[in-house]
């Protein structure tokens, strides 16, 4: 299967943050990744997170995310969204979702033979959930793994993990889950896992690990033409 993934758009109303985020452009960055998507047939489209950042009015996110939630609806291609921790700090899980449709939510599913398990690490290493107002790009943590466990080892098909953080180590401790040994070691032994795709990084990197891909893309907000086919 075909599948369209971008992540970290950063959205809001601001020209530039950070000194290398075009915050304001990815607007039209991810209207042009749905015509890319659609013209490559894509089955399935992924955003790994950090659509939107903050900004001064919480009704300027609701109006941010909405925009984005109307080009999602428009296509043809079903999309599925993480939440990342910039997503975290502005909105609370139900009402992101609520903006964004309840056909983005990463419920985990087969398509085509190949499992697709989405993973939320927007959790401080303590267990606390990332709340608006309080999350952190450097304290995270998924603290789900022996859900995890029961749902690679029962399964029969190939493997596919999506998480807005990261899980491969080159990506640098301060952006890797704090429990990233358990949770890789939980993705190795199982054998089944081929690719685990994630964002937060924004440089992106790409790793082999254990005989499992580690791909994290290149962020939206930093670069032109930051979206990408990954056939599976
Ligand atoms: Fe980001
Ligand atoms: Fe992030």
């Amino acid at each position: 299967m075909r599948l369209g993934i971008y992540t970290d758009p950063h959205y809001s109303s601001q020209e530039l943050t950070c000194g290398v985020r075009f915050n304001s452009r990815s607007l039209e960055k991810i209207r042009e990744a749905y015509k890319f998507f659609e013209s490559e047939r894509c089955g399935l489209a992924v955003c790994l997170g950090d659509l939107i950042d903050s900004e001064n009015r919480h009704e300027t996110e609701i109006e941010n995310l909405g925009k984005i939630a109307a080009i999602i609806k428009a296509s043809p291609v079903p999309t599925v969204c993480l939440m990342g921790n910039h997503d975290a700090f502005a909105f609370e899980k139900d009402e992101f979702y609520g903006i964004l449709g309840a056909g983005t939510v990463p419920v985990n599913r087969v398509i085509d033979g190949r499992r697709l398990l989405f993973l939320d690490a927007c959790y401080f290493e303590n267990g606390a959930r990332y709340m608006p107002g309080d999350s952190g790009w450097t304290d995270t943590y998924f603290p789900f793994e022996k859900e995890l466990g029961e749902a690679v080892s029962s399964s029969r098909e190939d493997i596919y993990v999506f998480i807005h953080q990261n899980l491969d180590p080159a990506a640098g401790e301060r952006h890797c889950v704090a429990n990233l040994k358990n949770v890789n070691r939980i993705l190795s032994d199982c054998e089944k896992v081929r690719a685990v795709y994630q964002g937060h990084f924004h440089p992106g990197c790409r790793n082999v690990i254990g005989g499992i891909r580690y791909v994290t893309f290149p962020a939206m907000c930093e670069s032109d033409g930051a979206y990408f086919i990954e056939d599976i």
